[in-house]
């Protein structure tokens, strides 16, 4: 391994790992390898790029927490996150469609403790949101056939009327988080507050990068929901707000036109009080249709 040459030096990388027993492992080594090769030949990089990304990828572990990872954003604002997303969440055209999952999701008993579980038509605006547009969100959970799917735990979380996330401000505890159990009607049904549009964290590296090559830092509304059903994929999905200014400008990627919905305002206050809000409120009915994971399918 010696007399590395511009023209033999993925040759010899590659021979140098090339002893790799785990065969994925090497494929993915060896593709790594070979792209990032053809990429430094291709932008002949120069030393100091070079510097810039070692010194990029130091900030980000800088700012990095096991709560805050400036490198999935990076992968995110980079479309990565969500071509990995795409590639391991094909379904069948009728089914909801996957989306990025982001950085403001506890799965439970992080920090804030237990995530609160509501029953359908429980209350997540209280008096802490009472600045947003009171909305009334309901469906069914279930399979394309339109036969209602019990038992399916829906995992909801959104930004509240100050654009911030609860886990952005840990100190007042869950807000506009919930988890619902579908009983054998696999309806759902909420009241909370119309989400708003929000920028990636601006305080890292990323929001430095995104500045510089003047792109958007901002990611349209959206509500965020997460499925888990036995015998079902697991879906991770979120639903925007047609209209949004950010829906052709996704900081990251994130947005499929079978996730856009109309949040139209009812104006009856006789409709909203049924619901426990006050009018103009919006009512968003979004049925979640689930695929059957590959066994379940095949026994059919
Ligand atoms: C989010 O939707 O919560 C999100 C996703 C990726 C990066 C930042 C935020
Ligand atoms: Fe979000």
């Amino acid at each position: 391994m010696r007399n590395l040459t511009e023209e033999n030096t993925t040759d010899v990388v590659l021979n140098a790992w090339s002893k790799n027993p785990d065969p994925r492992f090497k494929e993915i080594m060896d593709a790594m390898i070979t792209h990032l090769h053809e990429f430094v030949r291709e932008v002949q990089l120069t030393e100091d790029e070079w510097g810039a990304a070692i010194k990029y990828l130091h900030a980000c572990a800088d700012i990095s927490s096991p709560e805050r990872s400036e490198f999935i954003l990076t992968s995110d604002v980079l479309g990565v996150s969500s071509l990995v997303d795409t590639i391991n969440n094909r379904r069948p055209d009728g089914a909801t469609e996957n989306s990025v999952l982001g950085p403001f999701y506890i799965a439970e008993a992080g920090e804030l403790g237990e995530v609160p579980v509501i029953q359908n038509g429980d209350d997540l605006i209280g008096e802490r949101n009472k600045d947003g547009v009171p909305s009334y969100v309901r469906g069914m959970v279930r399979d394309a056939a339109g036969n209602p799917i019990a038992g399916a735990a829906l995992d909801f979380w959104q930004n509240a009327p100050n654009g911030l996330y609860d886990v952005q401000e840990p100190e007042n505890g869950y807000n506009l988080r919930c988890m619902i159990m579908t009983g054998a009607d696999g309806r759902f049904a909420f009241t909370t507050t119309k989400p708003l549009p929000y920028t990636i964290p601006l305080d890292g590296p990323v929001a430095v990068m995104m500045k510089r090559a003047k792109r958007n830092v901002w990611r349209p509304a959206h509500l965020h929901v997460r499925i888990e059903a036995a015998g079902y994929e697991t879906l991770t999905t979120e639903l925007f707000i047609d209209g949004d200014e950010y829906l052709d400008d996704d900081a990251v990627f994130g947005v499929k036109d079978s996730l856009v919905l109309k949040w139209e305002l009812n104006d009856s206050a006789e409709d909203a009080e049924k619901v426990g809000i006050w009018a103009p409120f919006c009512d968003i009915e979004n049925d979640i249709v689930l695929h059957p994971v590959a066994s379940a399918e095949a026994a059919e």
